[in-house]
């Protein structure tokens, strides 16, 4: 199995994961494969013959997207390309990764697999293109997922404990709503899904599916329980925003919540709830430090 991306948060945590003995797991970082060199991608694939190709490979930064959006094209779809074609020649399933700002966050209840997309930034126009490319392979299947945090590389989780380390009050955006999402819980997932074919071959995966916590937060509210788990909440002060009060440079969706019934009823259970999960991350950053964070 070849992971992309393997030094990102996906990465890190689908090298961590719990695999079959006998699956071997080549993970490679952008500085041991570039997934733009269309070379290297189909070189890479046909030395290794992997028989499954997880892309956690992206060009991530919403913000900086907005100002640099042909790199992110290249990234998260062009390269996107070069992965469903070496898989096609080596003959493998192509998991990919995708977001859930490729919906626009008009819909006021949970998004489907099968809603459509209507990215309002550059960075979901480019997964939107991702999507595209990674359906190209003849097998290959789109994980959609949000809100992602570990507790390693940048995240929402550890910028906000920064900032509780450094003010007394800070503001944070409470008419956003999405689904956090624990990186180890999509590696657990992925996991599911290669032991499922792995024991029935014949088995037929969605080619789209939302793998996120069951559950929604708004910002603040995910800012809250940061707070609350690592215990920093003693006289900090956690202002509640609009997003109009905190303008950034790239449009955000207001409901980016994915519904993620079709994956439980593939795997027969939910992820855990966000919640749960986003307090392991805690404990294993406060492990890591030797204290509170
Ligand atoms: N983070 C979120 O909140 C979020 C939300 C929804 C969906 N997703 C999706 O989930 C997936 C995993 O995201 P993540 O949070 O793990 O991202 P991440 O931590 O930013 O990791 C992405 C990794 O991709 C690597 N990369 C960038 N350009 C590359 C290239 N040309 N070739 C090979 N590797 C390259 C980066 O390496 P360098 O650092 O060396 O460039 C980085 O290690 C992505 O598809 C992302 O779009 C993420």
């Amino acid at each position: 199995m070849l992971v992309t991306g393997a030094a990102g948060q996906l990465g890190t945590e689908l090298k961590r994961a719990a695999w079959p003995d006998d699956v071997s797991l080549v993970a490679l970082s952008s500085a041991e494969l570039d997934i733009t060199s269309r070379g290297a991608v189909l070189d890479t694939v046909m030395r290794l013959r992997p028989s499954v190709i997880v892309n956690a490979a992206a060009y991530t930064a919403v913000d900086p997207a907005e100002d640099d959006e042909d790199q992110a094209l290249l990234v998260n779809a062009t390269a996107v390309g070069f992965l469903a074609e070496a898989a096609d020649l080596a003959d493998a399933l192509l998991i990919h990764v995708s977001t859930d700002y490729v919906f626009d966050g008009s819909k006021s209840g949970w998004y489907l697999e099968a809603d459509p997309i209507a990215p309002i930034g550059a960075y979901g126009r480019t997964k939107a293109a991702g999507e595209a490319a990674a359906l190209t392979a003849s097998r290959s299947v789109v994980l959609r997922t949000a809100w992602v945090y570990s507790a390693h590389g940048s995240n929402f989780v550890k910028t906000m404990l920064r900032l509780a380390g450094e003010r007394r009050e800070l503001g944070v955006v409470a008419d956003q709503f999405g689904c956090p999402t624990s990186a180890t819980d999509i590696a657990d997932v992925v996991a599911s899904l290669v032991c499922m074919l792995r024991t029935d071959r014949a088995a037929v995966l969605p080619r789209m599916l939302h793998v996120t916590a069951p559950d929604d937060a708004s910002w603040h509210q995910f800012a809250m329980a940061v707070f609350q788990l690592a215990g920093v909440e003693e006289g900090l002060t956690v202002r509640e925003l609009t997003t109009a009060e905190y303008p950034t440079r790239a449009a955000r969706p207001a409901n980016s919540r994915l519904d993620s019934s079709r994956l439980a009823a593939l795997l027969g259970r939910t992820l855990p709830p966000w919640r749960v999960s986003l307090a392991k991350v805690i404990e294993e950053l406060t492990a890591e430090r030797g204290g509170p964070v």
